[in-house]
Protein backbone atom coordinates (compact mmCIF):
# COMPACT_ATOMS: atom_id res chain seq x y z
CA UNK A 1 0.00 0.00 0.00
CA UNK A 2 1.68 3.59 -0.56
CA UNK A 3 0.43 6.67 1.04
CA UNK A 4 0.72 10.46 -0.34
CA UNK A 5 3.07 11.92 2.13
CA UNK A 6 0.92 14.95 2.20
CA UNK A 7 -2.12 12.79 3.45
CA UNK A 8 -0.19 10.86 5.84
CA UNK A 9 1.47 14.58 7.50
CA UNK A 10 -1.70 16.60 6.81
CA UNK A 11 -4.74 14.90 6.01
CA UNK A 12 -6.45 14.46 3.31
CA UNK A 13 -6.75 17.82 2.61
CA UNK A 14 -3.02 18.82 0.96
CA UNK A 15 -3.66 16.03 -1.49
CA UNK A 16 -6.84 17.57 -2.83
CA UNK A 17 -4.87 20.87 -3.35
CA UNK A 18 -2.61 19.33 -5.42
CA UNK A 19 -4.53 17.68 -7.13
CA UNK A 20 -6.64 20.36 -8.33
CA UNK A 21 -3.38 22.74 -8.55
CA UNK A 22 -1.85 20.10 -11.16
CA UNK A 23 -5.37 19.93 -13.21
CA UNK A 24 -5.38 23.48 -13.26
CA UNK A 25 -1.85 23.56 -14.73
CA UNK A 26 -2.76 20.96 -17.02
CA UNK A 27 -5.21 23.30 -18.74
CA UNK A 28 -2.87 25.95 -19.15
CA UNK A 29 -0.56 23.83 -20.48
CA UNK A 30 -2.81 21.98 -23.16
CA UNK A 31 -3.98 25.47 -24.02
CA UNK A 32 -0.38 26.26 -25.15
CA UNK A 33 1.16 23.16 -26.68
CA UNK A 34 1.21 22.11 -30.57
CA UNK A 35 -1.41 19.62 -29.60
CA UNK A 36 -2.57 20.85 -26.10
CA UNK A 37 -5.90 21.39 -27.76
CA UNK A 38 -6.43 17.71 -29.19
CA UNK A 39 -5.38 15.87 -26.19
CA UNK A 40 -8.08 18.31 -24.01
CA UNK A 41 -10.71 15.16 -25.18
CA UNK A 42 -8.65 12.35 -23.62
CA UNK A 43 -7.21 14.52 -20.72
CA UNK A 44 -10.36 17.01 -19.48
CA UNK A 45 -13.28 15.20 -20.40
CA UNK A 46 -15.83 13.46 -17.46
CA UNK A 47 -16.89 10.15 -19.56
CA UNK A 48 -18.28 7.84 -16.30
CA UNK A 49 -18.37 4.64 -17.81
CA UNK A 50 -14.92 3.80 -19.23
CA UNK A 51 -16.11 1.87 -22.62
CA UNK A 52 -17.66 4.58 -23.69
CA UNK A 53 -13.98 6.04 -25.03
CA UNK A 54 -14.25 3.11 -27.82
CA UNK A 55 -16.98 4.56 -29.54
CA UNK A 56 -16.50 5.07 -32.37
CA UNK A 57 -18.90 5.49 -35.97
CA UNK A 58 -17.57 1.85 -37.58
CA UNK A 59 -18.25 0.10 -34.03
CA UNK A 60 -21.79 1.49 -34.27
CA UNK A 61 -23.52 -1.18 -35.06
CA UNK A 62 -26.54 -1.47 -37.58
CA UNK A 63 -29.57 -3.98 -38.21
CA UNK A 64 -31.87 -2.02 -38.72
CA UNK A 65 -32.97 1.49 -41.05
CA UNK A 66 -33.46 3.69 -37.51
CA UNK A 67 -29.56 2.72 -36.67
CA UNK A 68 -28.82 3.41 -39.93
CA UNK A 69 -30.78 6.64 -40.02
CA UNK A 70 -29.30 8.32 -36.59
CA UNK A 71 -25.79 7.16 -37.86
CA UNK A 72 -25.52 8.71 -41.43
CA UNK A 73 -26.86 11.94 -39.25
CA UNK A 74 -24.05 11.56 -37.33
CA UNK A 75 -21.05 11.19 -39.42
CA UNK A 76 -22.96 14.57 -41.68
CA UNK A 77 -23.04 15.92 -38.55
CA UNK A 78 -19.23 15.19 -38.02
CA UNK A 79 -18.94 16.34 -41.40
CA UNK A 80 -20.61 19.92 -40.90
CA UNK A 81 -18.44 20.40 -37.57
CA UNK A 82 -15.46 19.42 -39.61
CA UNK A 83 -16.15 21.99 -42.25
CA UNK A 84 -16.21 24.85 -40.13
CA UNK A 85 -20.43 24.58 -39.68
CA UNK A 86 -21.60 26.44 -36.29
CA UNK A 87 -24.66 24.90 -34.66
CA UNK A 88 -26.01 22.78 -31.98
CA UNK A 89 -27.32 19.14 -32.39
CA UNK A 90 -29.56 17.49 -29.85
CA UNK A 91 -29.76 13.99 -29.51
CA UNK A 92 -33.38 12.65 -27.89
CA UNK A 93 -34.38 9.19 -27.22
CA UNK A 94 -34.85 6.04 -24.83
CA UNK A 95 -31.60 5.08 -23.09
CA UNK A 96 -29.22 2.04 -24.51
CA UNK A 97 -30.17 3.60 -27.88
CA UNK A 98 -26.78 4.37 -28.73
CA UNK A 99 -26.84 8.53 -28.04
CA UNK A 100 -23.61 8.88 -26.02
CA UNK A 101 -21.90 6.20 -28.53
CA UNK A 102 -22.49 8.62 -31.34
CA UNK A 103 -21.95 11.92 -29.46
CA UNK A 104 -18.40 10.17 -28.37
CA UNK A 105 -18.20 9.12 -32.16
CA UNK A 106 -18.19 12.83 -33.52
CA UNK A 107 -15.99 14.41 -30.90
CA UNK A 108 -13.40 11.21 -31.65
CA UNK A 109 -14.16 12.09 -35.48
CA UNK A 110 -13.79 15.85 -35.27
CA UNK A 111 -10.91 15.74 -32.62
CA UNK A 112 -8.79 13.53 -35.40
CA UNK A 113 -9.91 15.42 -38.17
CA UNK A 114 -9.04 18.75 -36.57
CA UNK A 115 -5.75 18.02 -34.60
CA UNK A 116 -3.12 20.10 -36.62
CA UNK A 117 -5.66 22.87 -36.04
CA UNK A 118 -5.72 23.96 -32.60
CA UNK A 119 -9.39 22.57 -31.82
CA UNK A 120 -10.53 21.61 -28.77
CA UNK A 121 -13.40 19.16 -27.98
CA UNK A 122 -14.45 17.88 -24.51
CA UNK A 123 -17.54 15.17 -23.42
CA UNK A 124 -19.04 16.10 -19.92
CA UNK A 125 -21.78 13.88 -18.14
CA UNK A 126 -23.87 15.61 -16.16
CA UNK A 127 -24.26 13.23 -13.40
CA UNK A 128 -19.69 13.30 -13.78
CA UNK A 129 -19.80 17.25 -13.41
CA UNK A 130 -21.83 17.22 -10.43
CA UNK A 131 -19.95 14.49 -9.07
CA UNK A 132 -17.05 16.26 -9.37
CA UNK A 133 -18.45 19.92 -8.10
CA UNK A 134 -19.98 18.12 -5.49
CA UNK A 135 -16.63 16.77 -4.34
CA UNK A 136 -14.75 20.09 -4.11
CA UNK A 137 -17.37 21.62 -2.20
CA UNK A 138 -15.29 19.76 0.91
CA UNK A 139 -12.51 21.72 0.47
CA UNK A 140 -11.99 25.69 0.78
CA UNK A 141 -11.24 26.38 -2.38
CA UNK A 142 -14.55 25.11 -3.79
CA UNK A 143 -15.06 27.69 -6.27
CA UNK A 144 -11.78 27.26 -8.05
CA UNK A 145 -12.81 24.03 -9.47
CA UNK A 146 -16.56 24.53 -10.64
CA UNK A 147 -14.96 27.46 -12.34
CA UNK A 148 -12.25 25.95 -13.87
CA UNK A 149 -15.07 23.72 -15.25
CA UNK A 150 -17.05 25.83 -16.38
CA UNK A 151 -14.27 28.21 -18.19
CA UNK A 152 -13.41 25.02 -20.25
CA UNK A 153 -16.97 23.97 -20.90
CA UNK A 154 -17.08 27.39 -22.17
CA UNK A 155 -14.74 27.79 -24.32
CA UNK A 156 -13.75 24.70 -25.61
CA UNK A 157 -14.57 24.51 -29.38
CA UNK A 158 -16.70 21.33 -29.40
CA UNK A 159 -18.69 19.97 -26.27
CA UNK A 160 -20.75 17.55 -25.40
CA UNK A 161 -23.62 17.80 -22.80
CA UNK A 162 -24.32 13.89 -22.02
CA UNK A 163 -27.37 12.70 -20.45
CA UNK A 164 -28.95 16.31 -19.47
CA UNK A 165 -31.97 15.70 -17.53
CA UNK A 166 -31.50 12.74 -15.54
CA UNK A 167 -33.34 12.92 -12.76
CA UNK A 168 -30.19 14.22 -10.06
CA UNK A 169 -29.43 17.15 -12.43
CA UNK A 170 -33.02 17.96 -11.94
CA UNK A 171 -33.58 17.80 -8.17
CA UNK A 172 -34.31 20.76 -6.62
CA UNK A 173 -31.08 20.19 -4.55
CA UNK A 174 -29.26 20.47 -7.65
CA UNK A 175 -30.91 23.88 -9.23
CA UNK A 176 -27.39 25.14 -8.96
CA UNK A 177 -26.73 22.91 -11.40
CA UNK A 178 -28.86 24.40 -14.24
CA UNK A 179 -27.68 27.96 -13.80
CA UNK A 180 -24.21 26.32 -14.82
CA UNK A 181 -25.61 24.90 -17.64
CA UNK A 182 -27.30 27.62 -18.57
CA UNK A 183 -24.39 29.72 -18.45
CA UNK A 184 -22.40 27.43 -20.31
CA UNK A 185 -24.83 27.15 -22.90
CA UNK A 186 -25.64 31.29 -23.32
CA UNK A 187 -22.19 31.73 -23.74
CA UNK A 188 -20.82 29.19 -26.26
CA UNK A 189 -22.38 30.24 -30.11
CA UNK A 190 -23.16 27.02 -30.69
CA UNK A 191 -21.05 23.71 -31.54
CA UNK A 192 -22.78 22.27 -28.63
CA UNK A 193 -23.93 18.33 -28.49
CA UNK A 194 -26.95 17.70 -26.03
CA UNK A 195 -27.98 14.21 -25.33
CA UNK A 196 -30.93 13.50 -23.19
CA UNK A 197 -33.49 10.67 -22.57
CA UNK A 198 -36.24 12.99 -22.33
CA UNK A 199 -38.08 15.19 -25.17
CA UNK A 200 -38.56 18.95 -25.34
CA UNK A 201 -41.89 18.97 -23.72
CA UNK A 202 -40.82 16.43 -20.77
CA UNK A 203 -37.20 18.84 -20.36
CA UNK A 204 -39.93 21.88 -19.90
CA UNK A 205 -41.84 19.99 -17.38
CA UNK A 206 -38.69 19.34 -15.16
CA UNK A 207 -36.70 22.28 -15.97
CA UNK A 208 -36.68 25.89 -16.35
CA UNK A 209 -38.50 26.91 -19.82
CA UNK A 210 -36.10 29.32 -20.41
CA UNK A 211 -33.07 26.74 -21.08
CA UNK A 212 -35.32 24.16 -22.78
CA UNK A 213 -36.52 26.66 -25.45
CA UNK A 214 -32.37 28.37 -25.83
CA UNK A 215 -31.66 24.87 -26.11
CA UNK A 216 -33.64 23.86 -28.92
CA UNK A 217 -33.66 27.02 -30.79
CA UNK A 218 -30.14 26.84 -31.58
CA UNK A 219 -30.50 23.35 -33.14
CA UNK A 220 -33.21 23.26 -35.45
CA UNK A 221 -32.07 21.38 -38.37
CA UNK A 222 -29.85 19.11 -35.81
CA UNK A 223 -32.75 17.51 -33.50
CA UNK A 224 -32.14 13.60 -34.31
CA UNK A 225 -34.64 11.32 -32.63
CA UNK A 226 -33.47 8.32 -32.01
CA UNK A 227 -37.21 6.45 -32.14
CA UNK A 228 -37.28 3.16 -33.12
CA UNK A 229 -34.15 1.87 -31.86
CA UNK A 230 -33.61 -0.63 -29.60
CA UNK A 231 -32.08 -0.92 -25.82
CA UNK A 232 -28.56 -1.97 -26.09
CA UNK A 233 -28.70 -2.41 -22.81
CA UNK A 234 -30.98 -5.20 -22.47
CA UNK A 235 -29.83 -6.95 -25.91
CA UNK A 236 -27.05 -9.86 -25.88
N1 LIG B 1 -25.71 0.39 -32.58
C1 LIG B 1 -24.80 0.11 -31.63
N2 LIG B 1 -23.71 -0.63 -31.91
C2 LIG B 1 -22.82 -0.95 -30.98
N3 LIG B 1 -22.89 -0.55 -29.71
C3 LIG B 1 -23.95 0.20 -29.35
C4 LIG B 1 -24.95 0.58 -30.28
N4 LIG B 1 -25.87 1.33 -29.64
C5 LIG B 1 -25.47 1.40 -28.36
N5 LIG B 1 -24.32 0.71 -28.19
C6 LIG B 1 -23.59 0.51 -26.92
O1 LIG B 1 -24.57 0.25 -25.92
C7 LIG B 1 -24.31 0.96 -24.74
C8 LIG B 1 -25.46 1.94 -24.46
O2 LIG B 1 -25.47 2.93 -25.48
P1 LIG B 1 -25.44 4.48 -25.17
O3 LIG B 1 -24.83 5.18 -26.33
O4 LIG B 1 -24.77 4.72 -23.86
O5 LIG B 1 -26.99 4.75 -25.07
P2 LIG B 1 -27.78 6.08 -24.68
O6 LIG B 1 -26.79 7.20 -24.55
O7 LIG B 1 -28.77 6.28 -25.78
O8 LIG B 1 -28.47 5.78 -23.38
C9 LIG B 1 -22.98 1.65 -24.96
O9 LIG B 1 -21.96 0.84 -24.44
C10 LIG B 1 -22.87 1.75 -26.46
O10 LIG B 1 -21.53 1.79 -26.89
MG1 LIG C 1 -26.27 8.19 -22.77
Amino acid sequence: MSFCRHCTKAGNYHHKQEVLAERTANANYLNKSKYGKYRVLKSQSLVGKKSLWYARFDTFKVKTTPEQSVLNEAQRIAREYIQGGIFNTVFVGGAGRGKSHLAMAILQEVNEAMKDKKFSCLFVNISELVREIKNSWNYSDKKTEEERLSTLMRNVDLLVIDDLGTESTFSKDNSWVQGIIYNIYNAREGNTIITSNFTGQEMKNKYDDKIVSRIMEGSKNSVIKFEAISDKRKAS
